[in-house]
């Protein structure tokens, strides 16, 4: 005869059934003890395997882009099939379509653990440790509690990290799968993600707006258009932008919104020069780092 219990069918009787009914106990942890060192070195194994292939993989692409200049290396995506970082595939697609379309292609790169990736300048340890600690000193310099309003936030691996500097953090973007993967994984009482076109809804009141590796990728008009709604929507605006390296560069040459940006072509976005001519009581940089391709500024403007 045999009762049943949780490991399985155990002898019932006697003396013998007593013993018996230990060994089998015994086998069965010594199962269970070994099946769970497997499946532990498996996960340590499959993890392992993981981080190696991520290390390898950003040093190859890291190393490509330090030898390969931009163009040519937009020049071999192309010609090997691989989705083309050109805003020119864009051309008659809405912001929401290109923005989607770029993270679903993975034109800005990928991580491994994420579904949405916003690029290495998310994401480069320098660049955002010292962008954090450039403005929590210029954050906590300002008086009284904040609202910030962070346009274009991303995979927020960068605003995560200033969301206890604010009252209340407002996280937008156009990219509503990239919010939804963003709600699960960032939970904060001051915190909440919003659906916004910065070109043409309507921004939310604030004390400061964030907009930080955006308009980067806009057309001059989707820019114009932003410009013109933010007065009195804010006191300080806080833009960072990837620029070209050398500093004589011709600034706010047009392109089509998209994933590219005007690095590739020696300019790159700066408000108040023309044709935005952006008026601001003062204005301030607050922090810069150079990138292979350029360099990554921080503006801060005080508005009229
Ligand atoms: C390069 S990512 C930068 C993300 C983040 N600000 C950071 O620095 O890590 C640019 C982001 O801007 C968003 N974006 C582009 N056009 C937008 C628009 N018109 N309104 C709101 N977000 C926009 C994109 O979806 C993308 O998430």
């Amino acid at each position: 005869m045999y009762e049943t219990s949780g490991r399985g069918l155990i002898p019932a009787f006697g003396a013998e059934g007593a013993s018996l009914r230990l060994q089998s106990a015994q086998h069965l942890y010594c199962v269970s003890a070994s099946v769970r060192r497997t499946n532990c070195c498996r996960l340590i194994y499959s993890a392992s395997v993981l981080v190696m292939k991520e290390i390898v993989f950003t040093k190859a692409v890291n190393l490509s882009k330090a030898i390969i200049p931009y163009r040519h290396r937009m020049f071999i995506r192309k010609i090997l099939g691989m989705a083309a970082l050109s805003d020119d595939d864009f051309v008659g697609c809405t912001n929401r379509e290109i923005f989607s379309r770029t993270y679903e292609k993975k034109l800005w790169g990928w991580s491994g653990t994420r579904k949405y990736y916003s690029g290495h300048g998310s994401h480069e340890r320098e660049v955002v440790t010292g962008y954090v600690n450039a403005l929590e000193h210029f954050l906590v310099g300002l008086a009284g509690p904040k609202i910030i309003v962070d346009l274009g936030c991303g995979d927020f691996n960068v605003g995560s990290r200033l969301v206890h500097l604010a009252s209340k953090y407002i996280a937008c973007d156009i990219v509503d799968g990239l919010l939804k993967e963003n709600r699960k994984l960032f939970k904060y009482d001051n915190l909440e993600f919003k659906e916004l076109d910065l070109v043409n809804d309507e921004i939310p009141m604030s004390d400061v707006i964030i907009v930080r590796q955006v308009l980067q990728h806009l057309s001059n008009n989707d820019i114009h258009k932003f410009i013109d709604k933010i007065h009195h929507r804010c006191k300080y605006l806080i833009v960072t932008e990837h620029l070209p390296i050398r500093s004589d560069f011709l600034p706010n040459i047009d392109k089509p919104s998209g994933p590219g940006f005007r690095v590739s072509f020696e300019s790159g976005v700066i408000l108040t020069e023309p044709p935005f001519n952006l008026l601001v009581l003062n204005s301030q940089v607050l922090c810069e780092f150079k990138e292979r391709d350029g360099i990554i500024r921080t503006f801060a403007y005080r508005l009229q």
